[in-house]
């Protein structure tokens, strides 16, 4: 006889995909991230993993080969392999330091190939442009790779805010920050400004503010005041850069180690940013939504694992009493996929359904809007409006 709990036990119960026709992928950029796509791809049973490119020479070959994919053909170059008809590619997996995000994704839609971009959007808010226009004109899907979206907890974030439990939302404080954690144990692509362009901002900042934003429903940012620093970063004595080997590194910092902003959003929101890839901190703080009927506090993550760092908390008022709620964290139900799993699935799905992409470019506009904004507002030393140019 069934235990009367079982009925009780959340199930991850798996979808049935038809794996009649193949979509076939390749993937450009065959760096650090491109492995987990790669490997969240050959959990699908409905692609084909077909081609593989890189700049540096052997690069792309040498990844197949480690995979005991040695059949995969490989390209010098993102847009010599989406040009190659006789691909006949799908979709690509975009997996390129951020620099060369906006040239491989205009250069994959205008080939008429379905696009999965790893986040950042770009570097700048002209750029993301630019991929939206040829988004629009190749009528194929450009998904951007935020898999903490798809996070449950995450989306409980998402439906708190969306309920209207905590009435006007009017102030929201976010951000986080690791202790020590410039990312360098894999070379220098993340912080020298020729191939990265943005750091702390672009590589964990995108996340916090993607949390927030699209738990408010991404409304529009008006004004941003910004501030960027590189203390840690120029450091030849920072720890990271002696634990690896390269205190010449500190010579080739060239973005930003921590950044911070206030942030007006239409519909008289702001937001209060911080993030640091090094501080002299454990936390940079929880993200804090404050509202007239309520306030909800997102316990801050180790930065960033993807998800909420616990139990989210709303302090409210129900018949004049103050009252806080706890709203226990979701436990990962065994066996139900990786966030990173279900942001691959999810684009596949939509490649197949012809719907719309589960990171859509038009909200990931603001996004990239507000951290170009934070970089200009720096460099300036003032307040800027955010511009977006016609798409
Ligand atoms: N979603 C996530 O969890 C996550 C995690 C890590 C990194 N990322 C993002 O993924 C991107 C890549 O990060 P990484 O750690 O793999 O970097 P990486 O430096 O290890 O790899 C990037 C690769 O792209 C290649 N490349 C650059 N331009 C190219 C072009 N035009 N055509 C073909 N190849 C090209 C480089 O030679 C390099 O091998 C970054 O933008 C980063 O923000 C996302």
């Amino acid at each position: 006889m069934a235990n009367i709990l079982d009925e009780f036990k959340e199930v991850h119960n798996e979808a049935v995909i038809d794996a009649s026709k193949k979509l076939r992928i390749g993937i450009i950029g065959c760096g650090w991230i491109a492995k987990a796509h790669l490997d969240s791809y050959l959990k699908q049973p409905d692609i084909e993993i077909v081609a593989g490119a890189d700049i540096i020479p052997g690069k792309a070959e040498a990844f197949f080969k480690k995979a005991n994919m040695e059949g995969v053909k490989c390209y010098a170059s993102g847009e010599e392999m989406v040009n190659d008809k006789s691909l006949k590619l799908d979709a690509v997996s975009i997996c390129t330091y951020n620099r060369q995000h906006a040239p491989c994704a205009i250069q994959a839609l205008k080939a008429g190939v379905h696009v999965l971009l790893e986040k950042p959007f770009t570097v700048t808010t002209e750029e993301a442009v630019e991929v939206m226009k040829a988004e629009r004109e190749s009528g194929k899907i450009l998904s951007i790779g935020f898999q903490p979206r798809l996070d449950d907890n995450m989306k409980m974030v998402k439906e708190v805010v969306q309920s209207g439990v905590l009435g006007h939302i009017y102030y929201v404080q976010t951000g986080g920050g690791r202790r020590r954690g410039i990312p360098t144990p894999f070379g220098t692509s993340f912080i020298e400004d020729a191939t990265a362009g943005l750091g702390a901002l672009a590589d964990i900042g995108c996340y916090s503010l993607d949390m927030v934003l699209n738990s408010l429903g991404y409304p529009k940012p008006l004004t941003v005041t910004g501030v960027k620093s590189d203390f840690f970063g120029k450091d030849p004595n920072y720890i990271g850069y002696k634990n690896c080997g390269h205190p010449e590194y500190a010579e080739k910092f060239g973005v930003d180690d921590f950044a911070a902003a206030f942030i007006r959003l239409e519909g008289g929101i702001v937001i209060d940013f911080r993030i640091a890839w090094a501080m002299n901190l454990d936390t940079s703080s929880d993200t804090i939504i404050y509202g007239t009927k309520g306030s909800l506090r997102i316990p801050s993550t180790e930065c960033w694992n993807g998800s909420i760092g616990g139990d989210l908390v709303i302090y409210h008022e129900v018949a004049g009493n103050q009252v806080t709620t706890k709203l226990p964290m979701k436990k990962d139900v065994p066996g139900a996929p990786s966030n990173f799993d279900k942001k691959i699935r999810s684009f596949l799905d939509a490649i197949k359904n012809g719907t719309a992409a589960p990171v859509p470019s038009s909200e990931i506009l603001y996004n990239q809007a507000i951290l170009d904004s934070i970089a200009k507002s720096s460099d300036l030393g003032r307040e800027v409006e955010v511009v977006i140019p016609e798409i």
